[in-house]
């Protein structure tokens, strides 16, 4: 871990209560109710959480204990057995929700569809069944590379339906990413797409799988489950690839759900670390479901009426929980769109919202700061008042981004709900709950209910008001990573060895610096190690390194992020060239795209810039901080007395 970058930021006084109306129709309608679960749970999380497993969730086989803790292993309902599935799908069909809209689509060129859950509950059934056709058995991965279109929800209940853990790779990833990713989770499957639109193009989906698995890449992959949606050229091979729309005619619509024990692995998701190689963060069944559940439900005060659209990839945790598994677990109705707004269409977003009379729309700021800049003419020809909450996620909110939000898009009415989490929290950690919190425009606010979360020193000892400090986790909660997979070394050094409690507690330390308030509330301020936040996404400075370095030019490549008004951060990129190459361009363009190459357009640098050196340390390790404050155009801060050649300062300004 690097030097900390927490900084002061403004302190910010305005506080924004739930309206009274909102809070007499609220589940939970006041703060104080919110501290009596809060403190329920903290007394007794074992009796909170059973009860909780017990009311909202349908079990096979209940369970024998609600946690053994063995840190940093937890386990949670040991012995349950229930299926994510059945408790998405299964049963809503015996009430009333049977003719309910489970999945709304809409999809970019303006073609749509709704599945209701007796719907959605066929298609699933049909293609877990497709599935096993296709060889795969409960505890095979699966490997799911789509377009947002309802086939990837259907395709993610399938696996959940007969335990086959997926692993979502997100349709932006390039071949190469998608091929590590297959082949460290060792799946047997791909199911995509021939393409998806985005931004008027076609994303050539199966063209990549193609390229991923040329060359025995990814030889653990015996078949490839390709969708219809595109229509764009493609090869299909021969014993190989398998058109959904082929087999679907002929898949029984009956597959009973598979009995899953509660710590079944349920799914993989790479998310990127402090080195060049992705982690795959394991979640596993029960507690994932009940977490997942119950976040959605009290932080999104769920109603039967809501339209809810979670404006998220389902490549991305933020789609797995808040676009298929929570809403579904509540029998609520979720939104797909396929699109993002675009030249021919900057305003798509407002009209989907006015189409489908959404209630509840979940975004990221670095989406709020773009619809900034198009104006509010955009949102303002629209009728929005369907909304009634507005939520964020991804990185911190500029609390001018936040007024906007409330302003333009919320008619000032709307409790805004800013969820900090990760991908290896499955679900919600810090938020405000609609109708009890009164918010402060960037503040994550407080912790669920259940998660004991505070700001400590490398010690392990709470740091005072409004000090910066590293956020962590102080007691397991029910959807925690599990491990890392097939890594459980990496899992125990990244997350459980940083803070260091002298008593011998474990505390989950996230990545992030936050510090808290006089009235308590949480400021999340970033991450603390060398993973930068790109639009919401993030990125490991390692990664990208790497990236760079597989170019014959390159001898060597020191990345940072840049502070950027849209996107939060940019990838800038430090180059030294091997003897025979100058920098020029051609040859800026070219690193970009070999990196676009490598990862995916995410991971394209703002800005490379060639030089001779790069600053280290007398022990040769690269001083980040300084081409941090290089890269900003900053002041170079702090302490340079390790610095080995001075000289080097003067070289990389000039650039
Ligand atoms: C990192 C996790 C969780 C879904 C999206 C990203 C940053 C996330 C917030 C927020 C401040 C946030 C953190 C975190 N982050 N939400 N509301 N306020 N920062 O998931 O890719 O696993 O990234 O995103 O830095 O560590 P992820």
């Amino acid at each position: 871990m690097s030097e900390t970058n927490i900084e002061s930021i403004l302190q910010e006084h305005r506080t924004f209560p739930p309206s009274s109306d909102f809070a007499a129709n609220a589940t939970i309608g006041s703060m104080e109710k919110y501290q009596e679960l809060y403190n329920k749970a903290a007394t007794d999380p074992e009796g909170f959480w059973g009860e909780l497993a017990e009311k909202e969730l349908h079990w096979f086989e209940k369970w024998e204990k609600v946690l053994d803790w063995q840190p940093p292993s937890a386990q949670w309902f040991v012995g349950g057995k229930l299926n994510l599935s059945y408790n998405c799908l299964d049963r809503h069909l015996t009430t009333w929700r049977k003719n309910k809209a489970a999945l709304i689509w809409e999809g970019e060129p303006g073609d749509s569809c709704t599945l209701t859950y007796a719907q959605l509950h066929r298609q699933v059934c049909k293609m877990a069944n497709v599935f096993k056709q296709l060889g795969v058995k409960k505890g095979d991965r699966v490997g799911i590379y789509m377009p947002m279109i309802p086939e990837a929800a259907i395709a993610m209940l399938a696996c959940t339906r007969i335990g086959a853990p997926h692993s979502v790779i997100f349709g932006g990833f390039s071949a190469e990413a998608l091929k590590t990713r297959l082949v460290d989770a060792e799946a047997k499957l791909v199911v995509t797409a021939d393409g998806g639109f985005r931004k008027d193009k076609i994303v050539p989906l199966k063209i990549a799988v193609d390229e991923a698995l040329a060359d025995n890449g990814a030889p653990s992959v015996e078949n490839v489950l390709v969708v219809q949606r595109t229509k764009n050229e493609i090869q299909m091979q021969e014993g190989r690839d398998h058109w959904w729309h082929d087999l679907e005619k002929d898949a029984s619509a009956n597959c009973p759900a598979e009995p899953m024990d509660s710590e079944d692995l349920l799914f993989i998701l790479y998310t990127s670390g402090t080195t060049g190689k992705p982690k795959g963060v394991v979640h596993t069944t029960g507690g994932y479901n009940l977490y997942t559940h119950i976040t959605t439900k009290w932080t999104f005060d769920l109603k039967d009426t809501d339209v809810y659209w979670c404006t998220a990839d389902v490549g991305w945790i933020t789609g797995h929980s808040y676009i298929v598994y929570g809403p579904l677990s509540n029998g609520a109705t979720s939104l797909m769109y396929e699109g993002a707004p675009r030249p021919s269409n900057p305003g798509c977003l407002w009209d989907v919202v006015e189409k489908y009379g959404v209630t509840i729309f979940y975004t990221a700021p670095t989406a709020i700061r773009a619809f900034i800049k198009m104006g509010e003419d955009l949102p303002k020809a629209r009728d929005l008042s369907s909304l009634r909450i507005l939520g964020t996620v991804g990185e911190p909110i500029n609390p001018e981004a936040w007024m906007w939000y409330h302003r333009v898009i919320g008619g000032e009415k709307c409790p805004i709900v800013d969820t900090w989490w990760q991908t290896e929290t499955g679900g919600f950690m810090l938020t405000p709950l609609p109708g009890a919190t009164p918010t402060k425009p960037g503040s994550a606010t407080f912790p669920f209910p259940g998660i004991v979360a505070d700001i400590v020193d490398l010690d392990g000892n709470p740091v005072g008001e409004n000090e910066g400090g590293y956020l962590v986790v102080k007691q397991p909660w029910p959807s925690m990573i599990r491990t890392v997979y097939g890594d459980e070394a990496r899992f125990r050094r990244t997350y459980w060895e940083h803070i260091k409690p002298k008593n011998g507690q474990h505390f989950y330390f996230a990545g992030d610096g936050a510090r808290r308030d006089a009235d308590g509330y949480f400021w999340v301020m970033g991450r603390v190690d060398d993973v930068m936040n790109v639009s919401g996404h993030r990125l490991g400075t390692m990664e990208v390194e790497s990236a760079l370095v597989s170019h014959p030019s390159v001898a060597e490549a020191a990345v940072v992020g840049r502070p950027n008004a849209l996107k939060g951060e940019e990838v800038f990129a430090f180059v030294t060239l091997e003897g025979n190459y100058q920098g020029s361009d051609a040859l800026k363009s070219e690193l970009m795209q070999h990196v676009v190459q490598e990862i995916g357009a995410i991971a394209r640098p703002g800005e490379i810039r060639f030089t001779d050196v790069l600053p280290k340390t007398r022990s040769g390790k690269i001083m980040r901080r300084l081409l941090r404050n290089l890269a900003a155009g900053e002041e170079v801060a702090g302490d340079t007395s390790t610095l080995e050649d001075r000289s080097v300062l003067d070289q990389l300004r000039e650039g």
